[in-house]
């Protein structure tokens, strides 16, 4: 029989100790909403275990109550993966205090990291260790370790690192039944039976609580080089990526691709900041890293950049001069998601394509939802090296963005079955927490979605971890 709420709270202050069962409405409601503001959830408690130890007691007290958990990290989610539902009876699992960076190992080129500890905090002790962990996002002051795994997070130099799945080498994991299972391996190589790891790894907190993991490090390069280029189309931005990926090879880092109302967006709201290339429909921000000198980098890139000018790819482009520079125009890529928030309640898509069916889809895309919408403005910017796109939409000017949200199902459609049509993925990279569990149902094929189901009932057979995420 399930234990009484405050019988479930008063064994996990036991546990944790009372400052860090937090039931008061001012603290526990920072973590009662997501990022985007579109879920307001309730909770029994909000638990904050201290250790790994802490974690699977916790989770064993959980198990033995029949007492729901939503794991929770800097909860910048896009799909309210980390927001309990509206019944009050879950507890939220915040993991902020496993904060601890437990090794960095040089020579072997990995580091051992607690989920608590921010995207920042890893990338800081890596560059204290004279190494690099590649994996950023806008976000990165906020989301953990262990978030960024559970949603196997993308970012932007996933073209030449691969998304967060790809620096793993091993984990550590609470299991549904507050067992602990210490995968820590730092090696790269290890075929011994099925990859169990990887069954955690995006699977945002349905199957297990991660508490750490071994993530691979690379070497620090010496030069860095950061250029917007004006396109005048998506057609130009794909041939550009193909001609800088002949040019630079691996050097090339990021492609990121800004349409001129996204851009309009990040200057508007990016105090002090200026439009690099104005009135450009299109532009992309291409970063490249490598060893050498700056210099020796940036003739590279001046060079690439040149010859596409003079073979009608590009039309224009800025190379900044300075690591001021460099960082003036990121800030313009990183705060778009923020400047469109600032704009109003949007229609957010997160998806994925062959890169050379990009343009095809936004030709379609846009005149389908015209139709639909007059008026409707695309904000699109994102991964284009990755195929990765927020095609995202705001209300016509001057319309009323909150009727505009309610329609968000319908332009959802369009959107999602021209992407697929496509062959391309409904979640990139933000996953489907609750937002697009109906997605997850209508696009996967009923054998995937069986073998999600055996897994979620062969390691979480009560449905206990983070109940009403990801499965329809
Ligand atoms: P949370 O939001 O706290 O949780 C995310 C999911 O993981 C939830 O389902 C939660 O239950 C689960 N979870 C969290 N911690 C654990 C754990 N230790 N064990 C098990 N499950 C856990 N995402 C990208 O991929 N690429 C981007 O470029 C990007 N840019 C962003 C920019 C902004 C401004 C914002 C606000 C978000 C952005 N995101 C991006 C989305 C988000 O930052 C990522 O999904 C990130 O990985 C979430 O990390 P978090 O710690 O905030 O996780
Ligand atoms: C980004 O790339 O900025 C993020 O994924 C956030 C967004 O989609 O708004
Ligand atoms: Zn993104």
């Amino acid at each position: 029989m399930a234990e009484s709420g405050a019988t479930v709270t008063a064994r996990l202050a036991a546990i944790v100790g009372p400052g860090h069962v937090l039931t008061a409405p001012a603290d526990v409601e920072p973590h009662l909403v997501d990022w985007r503001g579109r879920y307001h959830g309730r909770a029994l408690a909000v638990v904050r275990p201290g250790t790994r130890e802490e974690v699977a007691a916790v989770v064993r007290v959980c198990a033995e109550a029949g007492t729901s958990i939503v794991p929770q990290g800097g909860n910048t989610s896009m799909c309210g993966g980390a927001t309990p539902d509206t019944r009050g009876d879950a507890v939220v699992l915040l993991l902020t205090r496993l904060a601890s960076v437990r090794a960095v190992d040089v020579a072997n080129a990995t580091m051992t990291v607690e989920a608590g500890v921010t995207l920042a905090a890893a990338q800081a002790a890596a560059a204290a260790a004279g190494l690099r962990l590649p994996l950023s996002l806008a976000s990165e002051g906020s989301c953990t370790i262990g978030g960024n795994l559970s949603t196997n997070a993308g970012g932007t130099a996933v073209l030449r690192f691969g998304n967060a799945r790809a620096f793993v080498l091993g984990l550590e994991v609470v299991l549904a039944d507050g067992r602990r299972w210490d995968g820590l391996s730092g090696l790269r190589k290890d075929n011994t039976g099925y990859d169990v790891k990887q069954w955690f790894i995006g699977a945002e907190g349905t199957l297990g609580i991660i508490t750490a993991a071994v993530l691979k490090l690379y070497p620090r390069p010496s030069a860095a080089a950061t250029a917007m280029v004006r396109v005048a189309s998506v057609e130009r931005a794909v041939a550009l990526l193909a001609a800088l990926q002949q040019a630079l090879g691996d050097r090339l880092e990021g492609f990121e691709l800004i349409a001129a109302l996204a851009l309009a967006l990040a200057v508007r709201h990016t105090p002090g900041a200026v439009d690099p290339l104005p009135g450009a429909p299109w532009v992309v921000l291409v970063e490249a890293c490598d060893n050498g000198t700056d210099a020796e980098l940036a003739e590279r890139v001046n060079a690439a950049l040149a010859t596409a000018i003079e073979g009608g790819i590009a039309d224009d482009a800025v190379v900044a001069q300075t690591l001021a520079q460099r960082q003036a125009l990121w800030a313009l890529r990183e705060n778009i998601s923020e400047a469109q928030r600032r704009e109003g309640p949007n229609i957010k898509h997160d998806i994925s394509l062959p890169v050379s069916a990009v343009p095809a889809f936004i030709a379609e895309a846009h005149a389908a939802l015209t139709a639909v919408f007059p008026g409707v403005r695309f904000v699109t910017f994102g991964h284009l090296g990755d195929g990765n796109l927020h095609y995202n939409l705001s209300a016509p000017a001057g319309a009323d963005g909150r009727a505009f949200m309610d329609e968000a199902a319908r332009a959802n459609r369009i959107v999602h079955d021209l992407v697929h049509a496509h062959g391309g993925s409904v979640s990139a990279e933000h996953g489907i927490g609750q937002l697009k569990r109906g997605e997850l149902a209508r696009y996967k094929t009923a054998t995937e979605l069986d073998l999600m189901q055996k897994l979620k009932s062969a390691l979480d057979p009560a449905n206990l971890m983070n109940p009403g995420k990801v499965l329809p």
